[in-house]
């Protein structure tokens, strides 16, 4: 996955630039990372094992004031975390940071060594430079032999290029990774995802598949892999720098938890209209869709468990029947839709390769396909056929919670849209509908008061082994989700279940070591059948720790070692504030472990990689 950066400009900024960037970029990848400081065409590479700390001490008295030079964070997916295998990769005055994967590296490797290159890394990427470099020689131009190499390699790559040949340029590619490119004063960026360019510019080009960007002090040029020159919008984005930064908390996932009121707040403004009782959203309107008979939902992790809530809220409020699948999962088996249907692939990032190779199958096929993002410009929000963006802002905590629950609050009015369109709503339920969904705001504020009240309940139960999550209904997915957020941050091993299956099978794990968090929905006999299930597990023993809007449940007490009450709100509406104490409960027990939170092990916030 990686995270990589380009900077040309100002010799005082570029170490710093490339530092900050890089430190907003690690949630792509943190297992080791490098730079290389250009002067005069003079490349100096450094590279550190571990966290950017690692690199920044390496960097520090350094007395170099280059005016260029490119970064890199890994996650390493060819060859082991290791200085060798970290990037700049460098070959014969090439050197380059890569995102992706070069799938024909190792026939490719074997034709250079035929050819006397030596390698000095197990990495696909360095491949690329040895390429780009043979091409150099052959072809006695860096344009030409680049342009040759991206049309020789196969698979995902995003590059950013230095040559001594060309000492005052930089490079980039893309295909099939993210890049974009920062337009500044005498100054110009390239980085994976806006937020590392943001505190610099806000004038973004997305590069788009098959693109070369080449770039000097102040000037820029488009090509494509052929070399015919080409146009791209440039965008001013109005992201709040301020709003990537921690803000005074301890992480940005709890700083991200406590954005939620607002987040949810931006994501329904200027969407709802009480008066005239229409859901708005821009570029569709209510004819778009009428054709529209079948609904596909396709999302990975968190955002699959928005797609299993989505298909309750659009089914119960449009009547129109939902197909919920992983995306991963998609494109491998025969699916049974006609062109009726809505393929809707949902994603925090927009860039997840997985839900956006189902989103591009599907539009192969024929399909009206449909982005719900919280990145704008992102590649699901481009190549879907209509988009809606979440207003979560930028999310930087690996463990996803704002982007989650503002999802939830788009589903919610895309279900109301989809009924709106094919009339089977009347004005009147619109109306109460938006009145619900705007209390949420408040709502979520209210539950986060119970934050020091879940802090102690984690400070309890941080050391057990594993956890059980159970939900009925609508909730379900939220027992999903809750286990997910625990296992990812805490590295607690946790299932989530529907609550029935728990007879069918994962009774047997309970006794005195299973704390079993079980969510209260807001219906009546959803509470009922709960309560049956916390009877069957308190019989062996096991914790329960109770997640509820119920009013009374003082004449079960016994039943319940803790109990998280949350305000009452519509069934339909619940999942969105029954998370949010298990996003703290979560992060509290990650907290009390000890683990990194913001940056846990093995993971990466956007998947690159199918
Ligand atoms: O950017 P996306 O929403 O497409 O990402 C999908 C998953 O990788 C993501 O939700 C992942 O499961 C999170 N780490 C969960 O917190």
């Amino acid at each position: 996955m990686c995270g990589i950066v380009g900077y040309i400009g100002d010799r005082n900024k570029t170490i710093d630039v490339l530092i900050q960037g890089l430190s907003r970029l690690e949630y792509r990848g943190y297992d080791s990372s490098g730079v290389a400081l250009f002067d005069n065409g003079i490349s100096k590479v450094i590279k550190s094992v571990g966290k950017l700390e690692n690199l920044k001490h390496k960097l520090e008295g350094l007395d170099l004031r280059p005016q260029i030079g490119i970064g890199h964070t890994r996650w390493a997916t060819h060859g082991k975390v290791t200085e060798e295998n970290a990037h700049p990769h460098t070959y014969g005055g090439v050197t380059l940071v890569h995102n992706g994967i070069i799938e024909n590296y190792l026939e490719l490797k074997d034709e250079l060594i035929g050819n006397g290159h030596e390698f000095y890394s197990k990495t696909d990427s360095e491949v690329v430079a040895h390429l780009i470099e043979e091409y150099t020689d052959k072809y006695d131009s860096f344009e030409i032999a680049l342009r040759k190499c991206v049309n020789k390699i196969q698979g995902s790559f995003a590059l950013v290029i230095i040559s001594e040949k060309e000492p005052n340029k930089i490079y980039g590619v893309r295909k099939f990774s993210p890049l974009i490119l920062g337009l500044g004063e005498q100054e110009d960026f390239f980085a994976s995802d806006m937020a590392a360019v943001i505190p610099y510019t806000n004038r973004i080009i997305f590069l788009e598949d098959g693109d070369i960007a080449v770039v000097e002090k102040g000037a820029y040029r488009l090509l494509d892999f052929d070399g015919n020159e080409v146009h791209r919008e440039v965008n001013e984005i109005n992201w709040d720098p301020i709003t990537i930064e921690k803000g005074g908390y301890r992480h940005f996932m709890l700083k991200e938890i406590h954005e939620q009121p607002i987040a949810i707040l931006d994501t329904i403004r200027g969407r709802v209209s009480e008066e005239t009782a229409d859901i708005l959203f821009e570029g569709i309107n209510y004819k778009t869709f009428k054709s529209i008979k079948k609904i596909l939902l396709l999302g990975c992790g968190t955002s699959y468990n928005a797609c299993l809530v989505g298909k309750y809220l659009i089914e119960n409020i449009a009547g129109t029947p939902v197909e919920v699948d992983l995306a991963s999962e998609f494109r491998y088996r025969n699916s049974i839709n006609d062109r009726r249907t809505l393929v809707v692939g949902i994603s925090q990032s927009g860039e997840t390769a997985d839900t956006s190779e189902a989103i591009r199958e599907a539009k192969k096929e024929g399909f009206k396909t449909l982005g719900i993002t919280n990145v704008e410009m992102s590649k699901i929000a481009r190549e879907s056929d209509y988009s809606i963006s979440t207003k979560a802002g930028p999310e930087i905590g690996v463990a996803s919670t704002k982007a989650f629950t503002t999802q939830l609050v788009v589903l919610y009015l895309f279900a109301i849209f989809i009924a709106r369109s094919n009339g089977s709503i009347s004005k009147d339920n619109i109306r109460q509908k938006i009145y619900d969904v705007l209390q949420l705001p408040k709502l979520a504020q209210i539950v986060l008061m119970k934050e020091q009240e879940i802090k102690r309940i984690a400070r309890n139960y941080f050391h057990y082994n594993n956890f059980l999550y159970l939900a009925r209904g609508i909730s379900h997915p939220i027992a999903y989700e809750g286990s997910l957020k625990l296992k990812e941050i805490s590295y607690i091993h946790a299932e989530g279940y529907a609550a029935g299956e728990m007879k069918h099978g994962p009774i047997a794990l309970i006794d005195e070591n299973m704390p079993v968090v079980i969510i209260d929905t807001e219906s009546e006999v959803l509470h009922r059948k709960l309560l049956g299930n916390v009877q069957e597990v308190k019989a062996r023993q096991g914790k329960v720790i109770l997640i509820t809007s119920a009013r009374d449940i003082t004449k079960y007490s016994e039943l319940f070692d803790e109990v998280i009450s949350i305000p009452s709100n519509t069934y339909l509406l619940s999942p969105v504030i029954s998370v949010i104490p298990l996003q703290l409960l979560a992060y509290y027990i990650a907290y009390f472990k000890g683990t990194d939170i913001d940056q846990p092990r093995n993971l990466a916030k956007v998947v690159t990689v199918e």
